[in-house]
């Protein structure tokens, strides 16, 4: 993907952003042999070579994380009103990630998180229509019909809902909760909460525990863990890249 030239040189860890601009203008940066100072100029790191003062930068390697997000957590890198967000795990990490998507405060589950812009890019986009499935419970037992209208789509305020694969996972007729599974491709702002809202059973718990090919697996809750070989081959696949 194509980063501003001052972005690269931050990202490489050779100086702030601010500090590499002025890198640049004094003209010690090279690009493939030719010295560069304009500021805006867009490169994609990983196929020119970049040098400042004739030594070659280090390409930043491309990391790419499971994070199993807990409840009542922002999906940011800041929040204004100091809530606890994600920034306040990835610190452990020591690399610049970000995630691909996003939660809901108060949903928990599967995050992934990256510095592969292009990745994220791809798999945020609607015409790769990536499933996320989500493990829901709601108060009460939801009728079948209920379930089937989520099923067909349901209209929000932005429209109807595309089809959605529902699987009951079980009554709980003794503490009167149920507790059902929903894939949907979309990415509407709260969907799955709102369609519950929409059948007139409104969410309690939601846990985000599939995107793509990628299983919530192996970790536990506030932790992080490298995708395997075969995870990100078939993320890779899934993002159509
Ligand atoms: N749908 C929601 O309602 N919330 C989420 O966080 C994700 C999907």
């Amino acid at each position: 993907m194509e980063e501003r030239l001052q972005k690269i040189l931050a990202a490489a860890g050779i100086a702030s952003r601010r500090e590499a601009e002025k890198i640049i203008t004094a003209g010690r940066v090279r690009v493939n042999g030719k010295i560069v100072t304009e500021l805006g100029s867009k490169y994609d790191p990983s196929s020119v070579k970049i040098s400042v003062d004739g030594n070659p930068i280090k390409a930043e390697t491309k990391v790419y994380y499971m994070f199993y997000k807990p409840r009542g957590v922002v999906t940011t890198m800041s929040d204004p009103q100091n809530r606890r967000s994600i920034a306040d795990f990835v610190q452990d990490l020591g690399e610049r990630v970000f995630p691909v998507g996003r939660l809901d405060y108060n949903t928990e589950g599967l995050l992934l998180l990256t510095n592969d812009g292009a990745l994220a890019q791809a798999l945020m986009h609607p015409s790769h229509e990536v499933n996320k499935t989500y493990l829901v419970k709601v108060p009460g037992i939801v009728p079948q019909e209920k379930l089937d209208m989520l099923r067909v789509g349901v209209k929000l305020d932005d429209g109807m809902t595309a089809p959605a694969v529902v699987n009951l996972r079980s009554y709980e007729h003794e503490h009167n909760f149920t507790l059902f599974d929903i894939t949907i491709h979309e990415g509407r702002n709260r969907q799955v909460r709102r369609m519950c809202d929409a059948i007139g059973y409104p969410v309690r718990d939601l846990k985000r525990v599939k995107m793509g090919p990628i299983t919530l697996s192996n970790i536990g809750r506030g932790k992080f863990r490298e995708l395997t070989d075969g995870e990100l081959a078939a993320l890779m696949k899934a993002a159509k890249l």
